[in-house]
């Protein structure tokens, strides 16, 4: 099949502004947008810039706007888009070229809420045990691969970039709801302040976006639940 393929272009040392360029491909209905920037960067236009590693949905290097929701390029077939396809980069992050964007306030969001086990108590003989239930407690944020595809769905983080966002937030859960973790008060530090949790407004955007499935909204949910009856 013909698809027709636009993509936002942008490289700031030459353009002002940000185009749209138009390609005309055949594709499989089973290729994925990854095999069709692929096609366009080896074949048409080398100068194309998008990020990808794994190609299998587990690095979450790929997000991009793809007929405007947030997804992984890797992870979608041309037969579930049609013959028309646009490829954006992921909203409020900078642009750095195409469809790669500045990662870095991301990640500073996500290093900010301490991301890690933190247990002062010394370490026992072998490891910190843990019961299935405990260990449930908190499977669903363990599956996220930091893809920021909720982040960059969310209309308060596109409003107000200092927003910490959905998926920094899910990090922090995967930790405060570990029996083995003693850092919550820590957590709640930063997930309290006025650029925390109390942000989100509850739209949805970033469960719908989310590629690993995980239940953001819910998450985000529970640890607001958490600060609320959390003694100091
Ligand atoms: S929660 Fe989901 S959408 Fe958000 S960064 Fe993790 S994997 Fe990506
Ligand atoms: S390239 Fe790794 S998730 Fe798509």
């Amino acid at each position: 099949m013909q698809v027709t393929l636009k993509i936002q272009r942008y490289n700031p040392e030459v353009d002002s502004q940000p185009r749209w360029e138009t390609y005309r491909i055949e594709a499989d209905p089973k290729d994925r947008v990854l095999d069709l920037l692929h096609k366009v960067k080896w074949e048409i236009d080398g100068t194309l810039a998008f990020r990808r590693s794994c190609a299998h949905g587990i690095c979450g290097s790929d997000a991009m706007l793809i007929n405007g929701k947030n997804r992984l390029a890797c992870k979608v077939l041309v037969r579930d888009l049609g013959e028309e396809i646009t490829v954006a980069p992921i909203r409020g992050l900078p642009v750095k070229k195409d469809l790669i964007v500045d990662m870095e306030p991301f990640f500073d969001a996500y290093k900010a809420v301490k991301p890690y086990l933190i247990n002062d108590d010394p370490p026992p003989e072998r490891e910190r045990l843990q019961s299935p239930e405990e260990r449930a407690r908190f499977d669903d944020t363990t599956k996220c691969i930091l893809c920021a595809c909720c982040t960059t769905s969310c209309p308060v983080f596109w409003v107000n970039g200092t927003y910490i966002g959905p998926a920094a937030i899910v990090q922090a859960h995967r930790f405060i709801f570990d029996s083995r973790d003693q850092g919550a008060a820590e957590r709640f530090k930063v997930l309290g302040a006025s650029t925390g949790a109390w942000r989100c407004r509850t739209a949805y955007n970033c469960t719908e976006a989310c590629p690993k499935e995980i239940r953001v909204t819910q998450a985000i949910q529970e640890v607001k639940r958490a600060m609320v009856y959390h003694q100091f």
